[in-house]
């Protein structure tokens, strides 16, 4: 049957592969099937009949060499946490902070979504792997999508290709990725240039099967399904089956002259300013230090037989906020973006280049916005959409780690939480021990950002920044980073921090951005045994003379301001704690009690 549609079935002894493009083919009655190889020129003609089509705009070859602008639907513009579910066969194991379905009648529901979706179109099949192919650390998934926009982003996110297909062999494991945009096309019926189908968007995931559905949406995470669906929510749940973990951490490489490099994981909640961390340039004065980019967003974190904790990064390209990225404030990623990039929802400039508020200072005197609209600085609406985004391959960063493809991965010395909090939290402190860093991990709350749904600024729960990310029961997730340790020789030490803190007048206490290097550099220091604090309630801090301030006029009292410790606000904020642990209370773990108990006795 099939057979007449596809016009590249790999020669492949993967049957059960086989059979399940063959039985999604079925359902979802494509025009077309066509198997990605991944190559340059696959690519070069799907923008060519993208750019035919108006999905995308080619940008100008000689200011953005090979990169593409695209402009979703206004109605698919970030991740739908309303619309994530995780269907484990006992809705305990998805927990209180998933959305759960029973797994048969979520299936029947995709299934009537799924029947004949893809009329009209083509389906591409996208062998990927996540993490370098054939890699120990690494793992394959198969995408399966009617959408052109999600075969060029997955190329440039994740590494696709024949070479993926051959690690599979005869019957080795892959996750099925199966994504439709959801609008099929009647004979005739004019295609347009963002198709997503909002009202029935489903991002799915069958934690046991190890399957990820996802129906409706062409937006990030939605549609490139090796990134949250998989690097996370379903690698979440493989990581606790065989004991590791898959994290929503960045992974740098910290390098002072004369000693050895070490790397640290860092937990964010999205649109913190993870991108500009993981690649952050130390001020001039502070140059004897370099910092290298592992990732940007995840991490997989696991015990090497020496007992130590080496990650990798599973991705191959960073997919990055726009708005905000500038010569100033992360350079590295504005030249990652400087060719072979796609942009999602930015602003075209009439030289046809792209820009974004935060790029620079003076926005030009006309633009074209994500809607693809005239905008003037007087417009008043943003020009670019607050979530877009640039699809860049790592490869163009300019301080990406030399181990960024080493599939062994790197050790990890210190892992770090932080979110945005405009009051109460220091700019650094160190857990006492591995099980309060835990604790810090698990009542890491953030203010909200564009990057999902929901009211800018509100405070949010956002534990390891993994809330919206954690294919199970969160209680379940905090007794198993309590375990992990048990099996390590050495564990990383732990750090909270927050570059977010304001004074009474709203202000920014703390520089950031570069000058972030200071507190990473105590953080190494304590993580290797050099660096002296002081104890306090919280856990272990700099003194002012513990932080290396070259080339920063930061007074003493200033400093005093942005580490100052409200110890009745600090326990206010512990007991407000409780409405997440009482959701989580079958499950919670008696540590993270303990630990809460004695943060409330120190206060
Ligand atoms: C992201 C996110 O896109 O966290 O990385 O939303
Ligand atoms: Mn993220």
């Amino acid at each position: 049957m099939t057979n007449s549609i596809v016009s590249n079935t790999p020669d492949i002894p993967h049957r059960a592969l086989l059979k399940w493009v063959e039985k999604m083919t079925k359902m979802c009655n494509p025009d077309r099937v066509h198997w990605c190889d991944g190559s340059e020129t696959e690519a070069e003609g799907l923008f060519k009949e993208m750019v035919e089509s108006g999905a995308c705009i080619k940008l100008n070859e000689s200011k953005r060499p090979n990169s593409y602008l695209f402009r979703s639907d206004p109605r698919d513009v970030a991740r739908v946490e309303s619309r994530t579910y995780i269907c484990s066969l006992n809705r305990d194991d998805a927990g209180p902070t998933n959305n759960w379905e029973e797994p048969r009648t979520m299936r029947r529901k995709l299934k009537a979504l799924f029947n004949g979706c893809m009329k009209g179109r083509t389906m591409y099949v996208i062998p990927f792997s996540m993490g370098p192919v054939g890699g120990p650390i690494s793992k394959v998934g198969i995408q399966v999508t009617d959408s052109p926009y999600a075969v060029v982003n997955m190329r440039i996110m994740a590494r696709v290709g024949r070479a993926v297909l051959d690690t599979l062999g005869t019957n080795e494991f892959f996750v099925p990725c199966l994504h439709s945009v959801g609008c099929p096309l009647e004979p005739g019926q004019k295609d347009v240039p963002w198709p997503c189908n909002p009202e029935n968007t489903h991002i799915v995931h069958f934690p046991e099967e190890r399957t990820i559905v996802s129906f409706g949406s062409g937006y990030g995470g939605n549609a490139l399904l090796g990134k949250k669906c998989f690097a996370l929510r379903i690698a979440s749940t493989i990581a606790r089956d065989e004991g590791w973990l898959a994290e929503h951490m960045l992974i740098l490489g910290v390098k002072e002259q004369g000693k050895p490099k070490h790397y640290v994981a860092a937990a964010f909640p999205s649109a913190c300013g993870k991108t500009n961390f993981a690649m952050l340039i130390p001020p001039k004065a502070v140059n004897d230090i370099e910092i290298s980019c592992v990732g940007d967003d995840i991490a997989w974190i696991k015990p090497g037989d020496d007992g130590k904790l080496r990650a990798i990064n599973p991705e191959a390209g960073f997919f990055g906020v726009a708005p905000g990225t500038s010569m100033k404030t992360n350079p590295n990623a504005l030249l990652s973006c400087r060719k072979n990039t796609i942009f999602t929802n930015v602003a075209l400039t009439d030289d046809g280049d792209v820009w974004w508020e935060g790029m620079s200072k003076t926005p030009p005197n006309h633009l074209i916005d994500w809607q693809g609209r005239d905008w003037t600085p007087d417009s008043g609406t943003p020009a670019a959409h607050p979530n877009s985004r640039f699809t860049a391959p790592a490869k163009n960063c300019p301080v990406i780690d030399e181990n960024f493809e080493s599939p062994e991965g790197v050790e990890v010395k210190a892992v770090i939480f932080g979110g945005r909090r405009a009051t109460d939290i220091p700019l650094v402190y160190q857990a006492f021990n591995w099980g309060h860093g835990v604790y810090l991990g698990a009542t890491m709350s953030s203010q909200r950002t564009a990057a999902a749904e929901g009211k800018q600024g509100e405070l949010r729960r956002d534990p390891m920044a993994m809330l919206p990310f954690c294919g199970y029961n969160m209680g379940d997730y905090f007794r198993h980073w309590i375990k992990l340790q048990r099996g390590l020789a050495e564990s990383p030490r732990v750090f909270h921090v927050n570059w977010f803190r304001e004074d009474a007048e709203g202000k920014m206490l703390w520089p950031g951005f570069g000058d972030n290097v200071r507190p990473l550099r105590w953080i190494i220091q304590r993580a290797t045994g050099q660096a002296s604090a002081r104890e306090t309630p919280i856990g272990w801090v700099p003194r002012y003379e513990d932080i290396d301030w070259r080339g920063l006029d930061y007074g003493e009292a200033r400093f005093e301001a942005l580490m100052h410790l409200d110890r009745d606000r600090l326990r206010k904020l512990t007991l407000e704690y409780e409405d997440l642990f009482m959701d989580l209370m079958e499950r919670l773990p008696k540590e993270i009690i303990f630990e809460r108990e004695l943060l409330i006795s120190r206060l």
